[in-house]
């Protein structure tokens, strides 16, 4: 297949697992697959150590990366993004923003207010003010592709973990306003909606007893993996998907579909 991140610039917010010496994100794995592309890839993300161990790695196998702090609710760590960015590559062509913490074990009424809000804050004000930041340059440069990573739990809910279901409709709702708001400069915006994946985000939780247990569920018959989701992200980032703006890319291996097993 021919290049298609050749000459691109991405930035990834919450890509800090791109290491393949540890488990991998998928946001990581994406970032390590467009600087392998011949891409240029800048991985912003609130861990460091994570952050710069896979950057290092990146630059020296001779590929294009720089790494970033980045806490997701503050505007002015975006607009430094935003600006290295520019300073170290020159323009901005993706953003794909993945930055999310989890939300397990409550209820609407024994969550706490803060931890609510936190979870909001990270996934909805990241993604406002990651939009806002990115649509700059990316006017100048007269288009771009902008991949929000949402979840499958944007389009159904489990018993607890309101937050972070309501946080994840928020998401592609808000990516169909920005595709109508930026269209008209070559601006597209997606969402992807993973399943269940193993990756830093989940491996505390999905040890092999509980990976069987939820691979039960799926009709594609096991968890995913980051390469599972990396695809999907990279197809919406790229030129392949030059007509899609403000879709939902569902990646769930076909568990939201599935009323469960009769029995
Ligand atoms: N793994 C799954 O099963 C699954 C399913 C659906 C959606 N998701 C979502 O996908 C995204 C990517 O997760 P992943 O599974 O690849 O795991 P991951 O742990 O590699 O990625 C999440 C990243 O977000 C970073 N982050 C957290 N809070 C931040 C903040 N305030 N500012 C900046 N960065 C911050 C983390 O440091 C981490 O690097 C997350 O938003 C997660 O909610 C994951």
């Amino acid at each position: 297949m021919a290049s298609r991140f050749n000459g691109k610039v991405a930035l990834v917010v919450g890509g800090a697992n791109a290491d393949e010496d540890h488990l991998l994100g998928f946001a990581g794995l994406s970032a390590l697959e467009i600087a392998r592309d011949g891409g240029k890839v800048v991985i912003a993300d609130i861990d460091d150590e994570a952050g710069q161990r896979s950057v290092k790695k990146m630059q020296d196998s001779g590929l294009f990366a720089e790494f970033v702090h980045m806490e997701v609710t503050s505007e002015s760590d975006w607009n430094n993004a935003v600006a290295k960015t520019l300073g170290f590559f020159g323009k901005l062509d993706i953003m794909i923003m993945a930055a999310g913490i989890p939300d397990r074990g409550e209820t609407i009424d024994s969550a706490e207010v803060e931890k609510w809000q936190r979870v909001m804050d990270v996934t909805n004000m990241g993604m406002f003010l990651g939009t806002r930041s990115v649509v700059k340059p990316m006017k100048k440069n007269r288009g771009g592709s902008i991949v929000l990573i949402s979840s499958m739990m944007a389009r159904v809910v489990r018993d607890q973990a309101n937050a972070y279901a309501t946080s994840r409709a928020g998401m592609t709702h808000f990516a169909r306003s920005a595709a109508v708001q930026y269209g008209r400069y070559g601006i597209r915006v997606n969402t992807v909606l993973p399943g269940w994946t193993l990756t830093p985000f989940t491996a505390s939780a999905f040890d092999d007893e509980w990976s069987e247990r939820l691979a039960k569920r799926v009709p594609l018959g096991r968890v995913a993996d980051a390469s599972d989701i990396a695809g999907p992200i990279l197809f919406l980032a790229s030129d392949e998907a030059k007509y899609v703006t403000g879709s939902e890319l569902l990646a769930d291996g076909g568990v939201t579909g599935w009323i469960g097993p009769m029995e």
